[in-house]
């Protein structure tokens, strides 16, 4: 992986850091506000030697942290407890004491926190006094030349705000969240099989990619005949098929200069060019999967292919769910399985759009048994006969990880391409697709990457 790769995975995903850091500071910020707010009261003791001497500086440095333990001892918190009428066990106190000794400079700091900040500067007081006239009688009985002095230094004062830290909190809090963010979103790209760009699909499927379609506006699943007369406006205006008020709307809204369209005629040329000694008339569309665009990739390059003059005649050979005719406005009473049982080849049963050149064979009636149907001598002869009718053919069907008609009718025809869909199609489900196709001696013309988004900013699809 370069760096910009690690690029491209955080912008394919940034909403999840971004969601992930703000959960986290929404947390910090949440848990901070139920803690009871403390208040920090201070003293602080200096200890000192009657005698200035060196060594004696020494031993005070060590007894420092003996004094810590002294002013934190049962004993004396109960003491101070019961004095000051806490009503608060010697564990609470010690939790909310905290003594720092800085051997250093030979002082004590007593840290006292407290609910109520007059109550903190109390007890800070108490422990601080407390511990001096202890410690003031120990002294008692000590040769003067050997004598510690300590005098409080700082009187406490009310305590102050020491918790919660609500902002620092929250930035932790954001902070933490935008780790696990990234976290996540490399592990959900480490987990992610799905072909994403021309890259992957390169990669892992060894195919050239033909064809780069973006992803249309507005064509939702489901919406499979709403976008096509919004191609035939965009790719030269020949005008709505489908009589479809919102749909005929569509084209003369939309730019005739659309980047699907132009991405459509890319896939005619590199197709036409895919093999210029053997052209590729009889052209099998199929996938790895259902729903990843091939008959809305059929329909759309049939019609640029119609629109350079040369005759189209679209098969739908998806004998299972076909739609072909439903995205063309045809009927579907007759069709190919008409053909298959017709006594004489000399009605074709083909239909007009309104696209000029452009014409549909429909499924007609289905069958029970689809593969045997495809792979049988009347088909073969159905396609020789479609050939003399027309410059190009184009076939849909369905799925070859589903059923085997594809790979039944991949050798009868001249090339085949495979339909993937952006961040759908897993690459091991589109590698069997392929071997699946090679087995019976298919022509693989390349792969069509399908339902990329635009990246209307760069001018460019996103790919890997
Ligand atoms: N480039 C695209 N942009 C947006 N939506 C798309 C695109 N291509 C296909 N779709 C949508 O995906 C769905 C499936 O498309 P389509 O019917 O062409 O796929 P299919 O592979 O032929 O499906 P099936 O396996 O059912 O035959 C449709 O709802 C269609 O609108
Ligand atoms: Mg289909």
């Amino acid at each position: 992986m370069q760096l910009r790769d690690y690029g491209r995975v955080i912008a394919r995903r940034w909403w999840v850091i971004l969601l992930f850091a703000l959960v986290g500071a929404a947390t910090a910020y949440g848990l901070s506000k139920l803690e009871t707010p403390m208040y920090r009261s201070s003293a602080r003791l200096y200890v000192s030697p009657l005698r200035p001497d060196y060594g004696l500086t020494l031993v005070i440095q060590n007894l420092i942290r003996s004094y810590a333990q002294q002013i934190t001892s049962d004993k004396s918190l109960a003491r101070i407890n019961e004095s000051l009428r806490l009503d608060l066990s010697p564990e609470v106190l010690r939790a909310r004491t905290s003594v720092a000794g800085t051997a250093d400079n030979l002082a004590i700091q007593i840290d006292y926190d407290d609910p109520n900040p007059l109550t903190a500067q109390r007890v800070a007081h108490a422990l601080a006094r407390n511990f001096v006239e202890e410690h003031q009688r120990r002294m008692l009985v000590v040769e003067p030349r050997d004598k510690i002095e300590i005098d409080i230094f700082d009187e406490p004062k009310p305590g102050t705000l020491a918790r919660p830290r609500t902002m620092t909190n929250t930035i932790a809090g954001a902070a933490l969240g935008l780790v696990l963010g990234l976290v996540t979103v490399f592990l959900l790209e480490y987990l992610d099989d799905t072909l994403k760009g021309q890259e992957s699909v390169e990669r892992f499927i060894k195919l050239p990619t033909v064809g780069t379609i973006p992803r249309i506006a507005g064509a939702g699943r489901g919406a499979a005949r709403r976008h096509l007369p919004f191609q035939l406006g965009a790719s030269g205006g020949t005008g709505a098929m489908v009589a479809s008020g919102e749909a005929g709307r569509l084209i003369n809204h939309r730019n005739p200069k659309s980047p699907v369209a132009e991405a459509y005629r890319q896939l005619r040329t590199n197709i036409q060019f895919a093999s210029l000694d053997t052209p590729l008339r009889a052209i099998l569309f199929t996938s790895a999967g259902p729903q990843e665009g091939k008959t809305t990739t059929l329909a759309n390059l049939a019609i640029a292919i119609a629109q350079t003059g040369s005759r189209v005649i679209a098969v739908d050979c998806d004998l299972r769910r076909p739609t072909l005719h439903q995205l063309f406005g045809v009927k579907n009473g007759t069709g190919l399985t008409t053909l298959m049982v017709a006594p004489t080849l000399e009605e074709l049963y083909l239909q007009e759009t309104e696209v000029p050149n452009l014409l549909v064979l429909p499924t007609g009636p289905l069958p029970p048994n689809p593969s045997e149907l495809l792979g049988s001598r009347r088909m073969a002869e159905i396609i020789a006969r479609l050939r003399q009718e027309a410059d190009y053919l184009l076939f849909d069907s369905p799925p070859v990880a589903a059923v085997t008609d594809a790979a039944v009718l991949a050798p009868q025809v001249d090339g085949v391409v495979l339909v993937v869909m952006a961040n759908k199609t897993k690459r091991e489900l589109a590698q069997r697709a392929k071997a699946a196709l090679e087995k019976v001696g298919a022509r693989l013309i390349g792969v069509v990457l399908n339902n990329v988004k635009y990246d209307t900013s760069l001018h460019n699809y996103y790919a890997d």
